[in-house]
């Protein structure tokens, strides 16, 4: 039994006294105590290393106490397991130096045995839940197909990944076994979290809004839905895309427990797009925190108020930034806990 186990009820939609709160991204970005990690141990080692990730992940609760921690990883860990080199570049980001672009480059991509590609994760999440001594839920994730296929055929990071929506509309059989390669793999991993510990899933789709609707629909949606077929009766799935107000509906009814929202979507639109039933997640503008901590506080609450406090969970409306004070960190965190 989890003691806090207020981000549970609301994924349920249960009527709670407050909304629950955490933050994408919360592990590892902004902390001074991660960056002292940072300096000794570089990025995949901190992956790879349960006593490190399970570290990560829990000093963000002990500085500010969210009502649920994310475990300490990335997305780019699937790609990795399935043959495909990644690297993490200081100061530029995740380099795969033999980008996915032909026929020949995914006979190469493999659908792995997640136990022996990415054992150290689910070893990570047992050593987290045993430092979290079930006072608040762990949260497991992945990237979305689409999100993941963005990186294996561009190479690296990118404003618009010309080549990865070039690559769907010249080659779209190649896309769809690359696509379906990628869910395989997810699903499979996914599923061993929740054997290992976790207590829910998100599916990040940090570029779907990269689609058009219609492309949505066709490169990035069936993917997400099959992954919320297989998990949702395993935990409860959360399915946030970034810039994809387009999909909230078919988000709002796929079966997951709740949908995320960035900061583009007003709450009241949120609310008439997913139908009002189902528990929304966001969307505080992660440049917000820049403002004073009062200022914070006071459209914190705001915010509360327009999504309303049940059916919701407090939340950015994408990652933290890097640039973020922990005071007004802080701010955010506090005015939840005093709503
Ligand atoms: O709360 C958490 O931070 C948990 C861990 C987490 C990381 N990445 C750690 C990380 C999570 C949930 C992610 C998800 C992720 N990774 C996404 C989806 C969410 C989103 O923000 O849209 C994406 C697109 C990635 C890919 C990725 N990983 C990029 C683009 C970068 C470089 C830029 C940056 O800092 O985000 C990474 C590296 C990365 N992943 C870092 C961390 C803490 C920074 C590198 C470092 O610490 O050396």
């Amino acid at each position: 039994m989890i003691k806090n186990d207020l981000f549970l009820r609301a994924l349920k939609g249960e009527t709670v006294n407050r909304p629950p709160v955490w933050m994408m991204r919360q592990a590892g970005r902004y902390l001074p105590e991660f960056m002292e990690l940072r300096k000794k141990y570089d990025f995949f080692t901190r992956c790879q290393t349960p006593e490190l990730a399970s570290e990560i992940t829990v000093q963000p609760i002990r500085r500010y106490g969210m009502d649920a921690a994310i475990l300490f990883s990335d997305i780019l860990v699937i790609p990795q397991a399935m043959d495909i080199e990644v690297e993490m570049k200081p100061n530029f980001g995740p380099y795969l130096p033999n980008p996915i672009r032909t026929a020949k480059d995914l006979d190469k991509v493999i659908v792995p045995d997640v136990h022996e590609t990415l054992g150290y994760v689910f070893d990570a999440i047992k050593m987290t839940k045993e430092k979290l001594n079930d006072e608040i839920p762990l949260i497991g994730f992945a990237g979305s197909p689409w999100t993941i296929l963005c990186y294996c055929v561009e190479g690296q990071g990118s404003k618009s990944f010309d080549k990865a929506r070039g690559l769907c509309f010249t080659q779209p059989k190649l896309a769809h076994s690359l696509l379906q390669k990628i869910t395989d793999t997810t699903i499979n991993y996914l599923k061993e979290k929740v054997k290992a510990g976790v207590n829910a899933v998100q599916v990040f789709d940090s570029w779907g809004g990269m689609l058009s609707p219609v492309d949505y629909q066709e490169f990035s949606w069936p993917y997400i839905q099959q992954i919320v077929d297989a998990l949702k009766d395993e935990a409860p799935v959360i399915v946030f895309g970034k810039g994809c107000w387009f999909a909230l509906r078919e988000m709002a009814n796929s079966g997951a427990s709740a949908v995320g929202v960035d900061w583009t979507c007003s709450a009241q639109n949120a609310r008439y797009l997913t139908g009002g039933a189902i528990t929304l997640q966001g969307n505080f503008d992660p440049a917000r925190l820049l403002s004073p901590p009062e200022k914070i506080k006071d459209m914190v609450t705001q915010m509360i108020r327009d999504f309303g406090k049940d059916k919701y969970i407090v939340n950015l409306g994408h990652g933290i930034l890097p640039n973020i004070p922990v005071e007004n960190a802080q701010a955010f965190i506090e005015a939840v806990k005093s709503y």
